[in-house]
């Protein structure tokens, strides 16, 4: 269990807790000793670290990689900013430690968002949509799908950023039944939207701290046919009829809305666009508010974003 965190790191303190790795390197002194620079991190900030003793420091920089949790000992002097002089730094397993401790991770309560998601999931009464959503997201799958990311960049890239935001897209889906539902099979939209991003649960390497792309990621089409194959499998084991299984299909092949957009097909039925609308209104919302919170300094203005194109004007309010 991570006792300290590194925003609440001051000078004098005596540290004794878990950090993600993220640089390391070797160093020289004026004497010609070595010494280790490590950068380290948890989900609320980083830190430089130190290790003097070079014998120590070349064994750790030979054994260490990026991405790696230590547990550490040492204490926090001030030089340049905040370092951490480091007596010990040991590898631990990362089975024994909770990942999203150690790297951006969402500040909705997951457990919450969960329970939100089964009460969606829930919802959903017709007999082969429901038994296929029972079938694909049980209690193990659950576990991992509630830590994971939905993307390395843009919108919600951060653990728990997966649940965050299937779950905006299946509450978005709602409220478009309720304000204009008279065409839409509901039950059939919000099953597209609870399955919509699945493949992304294997496009990135949810275990990494920094969420890098998997080589089936890579390599395979991305999130869409990942998780088009993954639920052409499940359908194949559950009795499910066929036109209803297309109609789910090219909702996942289709979510992203454009071809320039990575849609396999361009939407083609009211389910479809709906979802497309509301996962586009999920993925834009965030980014911008992440955007505007990530906003420091006393201009008006953020930083311009190039996925956005534009940067976003924050009045100081009154
Ligand atoms: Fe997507
Ligand atoms: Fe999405």
């Amino acid at each position: 269990m991570k006792s300290q965190w590194v925003k609440t790191l001051r000078p004098g303190l005596e540290v004794a807790t878990y950090f993600g790795i993220i640089s390391l390197n070797i160093g020289k002194t004026k004497n010609g000793a070595k010494f280790l620079k490590v950068r380290l991190g948890d989900k609320t900030g980083t830190v430089e670290g130190r290790v003097w003793d070079s014998a120590l420091a070349e064994d750790l920089y030979q054994t260490l990689v990026l991405g790696d949790v230590v547990i550490v000992q040492g204490i926090v002097t001030e030089f340049n900013g905040l370092q951490l002089n480091l007596d010990t730094c040991t590898k631990v397993d990362k089975e024994h430690v909770e990942l999203n401790d150690f790297r951006p991770c969402t500040d909705k309560d997951i457990t919450k968002m969960l329970e939100k998601f089964q009460l969606q999931m829930d919802s959903v009464t017709t007999p082969p949509l429901k038994s296929l959503l029972d079938a694909i997201f049980d209690t193990d799958f659950l576990v991992d799908f509630s830590r994971a990311t939905a993307a390395r960049t843009i919108h919600h890239a951060y653990g728990g950023g997966l649940l965050e935001h299937t779950l905006e897209v299946m509450d978005y889906c709602s409220k478009i039944c309720e304000i204009q539902g008279e065409a839409i099979n509901r039950d059939l939209l919000v099953t597209g939207a609870a399955l919509h991003d699945i493949g992304k649960m294997w496009e990135y390497d949810q275990e990494c701290l920094s969420f890098n792309h998997t080589e089936e990621g890579r390599l395979l089409g991305g999130h869409v046919i990942l998780g088009y194959d993954f639920l052409r499998r499940k359908i194949a084991m559950v009795n499910f009829p066929g036109k209803l299984a297309t109609q789910l299909l090219h909702m996942i092949l289709s979510h992203h809305g454009l071809k320039e957009w990575g849609a396999v097909e361009e939407p083609h039925t009211v389910e479809a666009m709906a979802l497309h609308y509301a996962d586009l209104m999920s993925a834009r919302i965030n980014q911008v508010s992440q955007l505007v919170k990530s906003h420091r300094g006393t201009e008006c203005w953020t930083s311009f974003d190039r996925y956005l194109g534009r940067s976003l004007y924050v009045p100081e309010n009154d």
